[in-house]
């Protein structure tokens, strides 16, 4: 399996001592992007991204190469310090650089696991932003790992290596799971966004050119029967209200 880490710490500490100790449980390559070294411009907000494509991002240099291990890896483990009750602007910076994944999900095959390590505070509610972050990308599951450290002179291995143990056979297992209803809900708003009389040109290219206009959920992931006539209805209403 290949593991993709995306470390938005800009030390070797406690966030890389927890990843750590998931790759301790885990078997595959491992490719580690440590965004401090990426040296990557804060987000200049042109819009580019969403309206023209992500190709035209005046950073794309930087980040293109990172989305590409991004659609090559199995399974992505996103980690970052609490930084003022969020996360680190090195992990922010990049999220608002891949912020068109909101617009056009691409990962429903992945699995993720979320590291958080904070002193104290703000763990489970920056966890749960990268969850709905990467769920918005499409990711399949996120596993979610909060870790506060403290005072703590030792890591609290039982409990990581719980998590990245179900994390590992979820990932070996190659099984997809059912999405949640919201994952439903955004799928059908940015599908009736592409079609709306004025749309947003990248975002209508990549519906049209995926194919993914003409599903109620990403193919490669079972919806079930329910699933499918909500996603149907809510669709109907969406193109209606939009
Ligand atoms: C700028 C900054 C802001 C922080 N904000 C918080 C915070 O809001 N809540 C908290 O409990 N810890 C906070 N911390 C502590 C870190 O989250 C904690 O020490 C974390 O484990 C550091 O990870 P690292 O060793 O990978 O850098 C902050 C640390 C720094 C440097």
């Amino acid at each position: 399996m290949k593991y993709l880490i995306i470390n938005g710490s800009p030390r070797k500490k406690n966030t890389w001592a927890i990843v750590d100790r998931i790759k301790y449980n885990l078997e595959g390559n491992f490719e580690e992007i440590n965004l401090s070294e990426c040296n990557i411009p804060i987000c200049k907000g042109c819009f580019s991204c969403f309206m023209k494509g992500e190709g035209y991002c005046p950073h794309n240099g930087y980040i293109g190469p990172i989305v590409e291990k991004l659609k090559d890896c199995d399974a992505i483990i996103l980690a970052s310090p609490v930084y003022a009750l969020n996360v680190s602007a090195l992990l922010k910076n990049f999220i608002d650089h891949t912020a068109y994944f909101y617009h056009r999900p691409e990962f429903f095959t992945k699995k993720a696991i979320v590291v958080v390590s904070t002193a104290g505070a703000g763990q489970k509610k920056v966890a749960n932003y990268l969850d709905e972050t990467l769920r918005h990308w499409g990711v399949n599951k996120v596993y979610k790992l909060p870790v506060a450290c403290g005072a703590k002179e030792s890591l609290e291995t039982d409990k990581i290596d719980k998590v990245a143990k179900k994390f590992r056979s979820d990932v070996e297992s190659g099984k997809m799971h059912s999405p949640k209803w919201g994952d439903i809900i955004f799928f059908d708003v940015w599908k009736a966004m592409a079609l709306v009389d004025d749309p947003i040109p990248a975002d209508k290219e990549f519906w049209f050119d995926t194919g993914l206009v003409n599903h109620d959920f990403s193919p490669d992931v079972n919806l079930g029967f329910v699933k499918k006539i909500f996603s149907k209805v809510m669709f109907t209403f969406l193109r209606r209200v939009i």
